[in-house]
């Protein structure tokens, strides 16, 4: 496709060069966004009188066709084309001759580009939020029906205190619910046009940039031209965002790929979310969660990408901004596959209550347990922690868990044990006996549920 600023040379870019140069490959993508910001341009121009409004009436409908025909395939977006905002242009210029030429009046590709990109993101944002509560609903629908399932609770992967299921599942479900906060805040800092910054200094046209701001659904103009050409801070916060997505979605994930380990055995994964091996006919493989944690590296690697092109570059534009576009899409894209399959995958995984509940009666997760009971009959905390260290040690010679002991070996420990500390260190009173707010109580559990309700 001829360049649109071929009169200033006198010699075609070399071919290689060309290729190198273009974006239309990506930034294809963005089609929709560049026709509803150059209809939202021309509309202004029009009432501003910088354009007639004979030429807006000829242009605006043009803008829809062109989008129609994108999208029902009619029209193929020209590969050829340096990028997508000279792709439409070009278009429109093809369709209406030099009514189609008047359209880049007061504006320039760098503001151009900044207000695609802005739209675009919000729409995934949006979308991304979305699937987020998805995920969430998925992390109810579990978490529901084993708010009194008991398992080990873990520190340094070693079994430390009995909580229930749903309280483990529902710390991931708080973890999401802060990334649609963080997704969201990104989004409200972002909602603003740059439209009418021009190249970077503005123009000379008496433009309306809050028009085109209502036009666009954005919250108010960017009051630096400069600024509005050159930020990508945007584009540094969304993708930081969706990278603690990808971060809390990949612990997750790990810790579905150990649940389904035979070593774990705390759950079982539907046989439409796991794989077979080609030579181990016994495999069951969890693929799908191990993908997730595998593709959190790609995410992480965009967000690096973008601060480090953004980090050398002299204000305004700079040719290396066109980076921006693959790290933002291949970033959405990796998100939104994973929030494709990890919440149906968490859905219909099956809990083992059993096997948790097996490994929670072994390795002393009740000895803390055992140390506030002799600290709620008047011993320091200090000293009962101590005596109960003692009464394990002793439990591991005699190859015993603490339920086993006799009352009359525990009395060995310290008189003021009585009967009812077998109550005491069953497990089940261990999880209820957790009173304090935000515990693995069921009440703590049912509040917990209620409020990432209010998210969905
Ligand atoms: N394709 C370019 C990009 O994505 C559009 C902006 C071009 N501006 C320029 N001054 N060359 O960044």
């Amino acid at each position: 496709m001829a360049k649109m600023w071929e009169g200033r040379f006198s010699k075609a870019l070399d071919t290689q060069a060309d290729d190198f140069n273009s974006s239309i490959h990506f930034d294809c993508r963005m089609f929709r966004q560049d026709i509803k910001g150059s209809m939202a341009h021309a509309a202004m121009l029009a009432a501003r009188g910088i354009i007639s409004q004979a030429d807006a009436d000829a242009i605006i409908p043009e803008l829809e066709n062109i989008l129609q025909d994108i999208e029902s395939g009619k029209l193929a977006i020209d590969m050829t084309a340096e990028d997508i905002h000279m792709f439409v242009e070009a278009e429109l210029t093809k369709r209406l001759g030099d009514v189609g030429k008047r359209l880049h009046t007061a504006r320039s590709r760098n503001d151009q580009v900044a207000v695609d990109i802005r739209l675009y993101l919000r729409e995934e944002a949006d979308g991304i939020i979305e699937m987020l509560k998805t995920l969430l609903d998925a992390i109810l629908h579990q978490a529901k029906q084993h708010k009194e399932t008991i398992m080990p609770g873990y520190t340094h992967l070693q079994r430390a205190q009995p909580i229930t299921f749903a309280h483990h599942l529902l710390a991931y479900g708080m973890m999401f619910t802060r990334d649609i906060g963080r997704i969201q805040d990104a989004v409200k800092r972002m909602n603003c046009n740059p439209l009418g910054s021009c190249a970077l200094a503005g123009t000379t046209y008496n433009t309306d940039r809050y028009m085109t701001a209502d036009a666009l659904g954005f919250d108010g103009i960017t009051l630096n031209s400069i600024d509005g050409v050159s930020d990508r801070d945007f584009c540094v916060e969304l993708l930081s965002a969706f990278a603690t997505v990808m971060m809390h979605l990949s612990r997750f994930s790990e810790e579905i790929i150990l649940w389904a380990s035979w070593e774990f055995k705390f759950i079982e994964l539907d046989d439409s979310y796991t794989t077979g091996s080609s030579i181990m006919p016994q495999k069951k493989n969890p693929d799908i969660a191990e993908l997730v944690r595998g593709k959190t590296g790609r995410v992480y690697g965009d967000l690096m990408a973008m601060l480090t092109i953004l980090k050398g570059i002299p204000l305004a534009y700079n040719k290396d901004m066109q980076e921006d576009k693959e790290s933002i899409f291949d970033a959405v894209d990796t998100v939104k596959q994973c929030l494709t399959v990890f919440p149906p995958m968490l859905k219909t995984l099956k809990a083992l209550p059993e096997n948790m509940l097996k490994a929670a009666q072994k390795g002393f997760i009740n000895a803390t347990d055992l140390a506030d009971y002799l600290t709620k009959k008047g011993i320091p905390f200090r000293t009962a922690y101590k005596l109960v260290g003692q009464t394990v040690a002793y439990c591991i010679a005699k190859n015993k868990v603490l339920e086993e002991l006799s009352l009359a070996e525990y009395k060995e420990f310290h008189e003021l044990f009585e009967a009812d500390v077998f109550e005491a260190i069953s497990l089940r009173r261990c999880v209820e006996s957790r009173i304090s707010a935000g515990s693995t109580n069921l009440e703590s559990v049912e509040t917990q549920i209620t409020y990432i309700e209010t998210f969905i």
